[in-house]
């Protein structure tokens, strides 16, 4: 096996650091390798924030669902989906009057963009944790980032067209966070089909769980009146008060996006 699928065979998310910098040199190779993301249309259709204010890590902690390890990640990345800078050049490159010259509306950035935007910046995230794993420096995504629209807003400045889509956090691995077992995951028969998507049926979930469902049925805390991994998993997460604050989230991010 290759270094570079022996890292990704291994990789794990890290949410415990040591107690040390990323040094200058290990940040520029990760940021560089970064920017060598795919990236459509060659747009750069993101930007990314260092975090590095102790007090706006603290922050996060808070406003990502209360997560306290992202205020002691020793460097802190917030991708965005970015529109902003484009449309920004395009009005300063004179388009409004180039339209009105072809009779046309001036188009604005719309959900396409928005989710192309994301797919951007989403792959320069992973480029990041992939350059980060081979330089021995762990990672974690934080997906709550997408809650808290307007105090992210205003914490980091966002104009219009920029939405945060994803925070990483990144130190070096802790000893136990690296003696912690692989996260099982499925078979690859379910995820994995051959030219046409495969709907599953009930013995698909079935064999799909049936370990989770062995783990569930020996947990002695598993909640009360839930039955089954699919009900711990709806109540847990799905319906969960983090999804409801995601979606109020997105849609005003939406919402503003849209205005016009
Ligand atoms: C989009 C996305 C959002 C995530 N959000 C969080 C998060 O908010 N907090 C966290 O501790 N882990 C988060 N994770 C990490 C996942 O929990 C983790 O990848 C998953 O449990 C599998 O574990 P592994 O990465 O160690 O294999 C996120 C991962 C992704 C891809």
């Amino acid at each position: 096996m290759n270094e570079t699928l022996g890292f990704l065979l291994n990789r794990r998310s890290i949410r415990a650091y040591e107690e040390r910098e990323i040094s200058a040199e290990d940040k520029d190779l990760l940021l560089q390798a970064t920017l060598r993301a795919p990236t459509a249309g060659n747009m750069l259709l993101y930007s990314i924030i260092e975090v590095s204010d102790q007090a706006t890590k603290e922050t996060l902690a808070r406003t990502c669902d209360n997560q306290p390890f992202i205020a002691k990640a020793p460097l802190v990345l917030l991708f965005l989906a970015d529109y902003q800078r484009w449309f920004d050049y395009f009005m300063l490159s004179g388009v409004a009057e180039l339209c009105r010259r072809r009779g046309e509306p001036l188009r604005k950035p719309q959900e396409g963009d928005l989710y192309l935007a994301c797919s951007d910046a989403l792959i320069a995230a992973q480029t990041a944790v992939v350059a980060a794993e081979s330089l021995g420096i762990g990672s974690c995504y934080i997906g709550d980032i997408m809650e808290n629209y307007e105090i992210h807003r205003d914490l980091f400045g966002l104009p219009q067209y920029v939405f945060p889509i994803g925070l990483l956090c990144f130190g070096y691995p802790t000893q136990g966070q690296m003696q912690r077992p692989m996260t099982p995951r499925f078979d690859r028969k379910f995820i994995i089909f051959p030219d046409r998507y495969r709907r599953l049926d009930e013995a698909d979930f079935d064999e799909m769980y049936r370990d989770a469902q062995e783990r569930f049925a020996r947990n002695p805390d598993r909640p009360d009146g839930i039955a089954n991994v699919g009900q711990a998993m709806y109540a847990q997460k799905f319906a969960s008060d983090f999804s409801a604050e995601m979606t109020r989230s997105v849609r005003a991010m939406l919402r503003a996006w849209e205005a016009a």
